[in-house]
């Protein structure tokens, strides 16, 4: 069959390759995979950082965010049947089940760091015709919703988020009013999309133009859009008042800085992005420290996500139809056929969501 791989570690190894197809465990289900999305996480690996191959194989194949049709359900029979549309989690817990977190099913908390996690550590990834896993990771999508199935795993990023931030706001009476994102890519627009189902006032920060289709849709959501040029983030708290949540999804680790002192008494600022580097910034500590004292602020990071957060992310989609019809859609804003794969890598700053597709 075909997929996409890299040497791990090698910049510029992007390559297409013929492998066999997966030969599944009794238990396995296999699934035929119609479209990848593409993160900055891809472009990281692609760059030549942050990821190790299967033991035993020298090349990874890539692709940790899938939809695919179930070809054959194995010990799944009862539940998926073929065609079914299906999307596979990312991480797998860590060897032998080491860490209570793993063991109980919640490995985007481990512990030991340990765990592998597919088209990304240790694992082959989805940018193959076929794929072959236990159907306890996969997540049955209705096919209703397959023309947005492509956003269920970065929709589950900013579902476990905002699902630890309310979980930790149980610590007060807490009736948020008013929230920020920082960054309009599909994470960030995906969280505001959140964030407005509940209710809540929210301002997307991004350096994209307001005219820019990001904008557009930020706002068809109800959510305000707002130029990094008109009001920096530092400006926040200035031209708001006390923001409740502030969302980080830009990666840019000077921004989670500057944004904690934004937040209102109470407030939680959330991390999602990952940083791409170092990047040293002066830090007035002593008002790092009392912001965070004097206005019971915090700051919480959330990776990866649970198969509850995926499972969510379903009864989201199906909302965000509801809600805005064709709005989620329009941020699988370019495919590319998998004969093109590597124009996918190819970023410009018009893409939100840029997906391959294998059918
Ligand atoms: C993926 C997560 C993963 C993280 C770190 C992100 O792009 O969405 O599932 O845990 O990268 O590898």
């Amino acid at each position: 069959m075909r997929a996409v791989a890299v040497t791990p570690g090698v910049s510029g190894s992007l390559r297409p390759i013929e492998t066999p197809e997966p030969n599944p465990a009794a238990h396995e289900a296999v699934v035929r995979v119609t479209q990848v999305g593409i993160c900055g996480t891809d472009m990281a690996i692609v760059g030549g950082m942050h990821c190790q191959s299967p033991s035993g194989s020298d090349f990874l194949i890539i692709g940790h965010e899938s939809l695919g049709q179930v070809v054959d359900p194995g010990g799944a029979a009862g539940s998926l049947s073929p065609g079914d549309y299906v999307v596979a989690t990312v991480r797998r817990p860590c060897i032998h089940g080491r860490c209570r977190p793993c063991r109980s099913g919640h490995t985007d908390m481990c512990l030991t760091g340990d765990f592998t996690e597919r088209g990304i550590a240790g694992r082959h990834g989805y940018m193959a015709e076929y794929y072959a896993e236990d159907p306890r990771f996969l997540v049955k999508v209705p096919a209703q919703l397959a023309p947005v199935g492509a956003l269920l795993e970065p929709l589950s990023v900013p579902e476990k988020g905002l699902r630890q931030v309310w979980k930790i706001q149980e610590r007060l009476p807490w009736a948020p009013r008013k929230a920020v994102v920082l960054g309009a890519g599909p994470i960030g627009l995906l969280a505001a999309m959140l964030l407005r189902l509940r209710g809540i006032d929210t301002w997307v920060f991004d350096i994209a133009s307001p005219g820019s289709a990001k904008a557009s849709i930020a706002s068809q959501t109800g959510a305000a859009f707002v130029n990094t040029a008109d009001v920096p983030v530092s400006a926040i708290a200035q031209a708001l008042g006390p923001v409740d949540v502030i969302v980080e999804a830009t990666g840019y680790s000077p921004l989670a800085v500057e944004a904690i002192q934004q937040l209102g008494n109470n407030g939680v600022l959330c991390l999602l992005g990952m940083a791409a580097g170092a990047n040293a910034v002066p830090i007035d500590s002593g008002a790092f420290n009392n912001a965070l004292v004097t206005g019971n602020r915090l700051v919480v990071g959330s990776v990866n996500a649970n198969l509850a957060d995926f499972q969510a992310g379903v009864d989201d989609l199906s909302e965000f139809e509801k809600e805005w019809p064709g709005v989620a859609a329009s941020m699988l804003n370019r495919r590319v056929p998998l004969t093109e794969y590597q124009t996918a890598f190819q970023r410009s700053p018009e893409d939100i969501k840029v997906t391959v597709l294998l059918d």
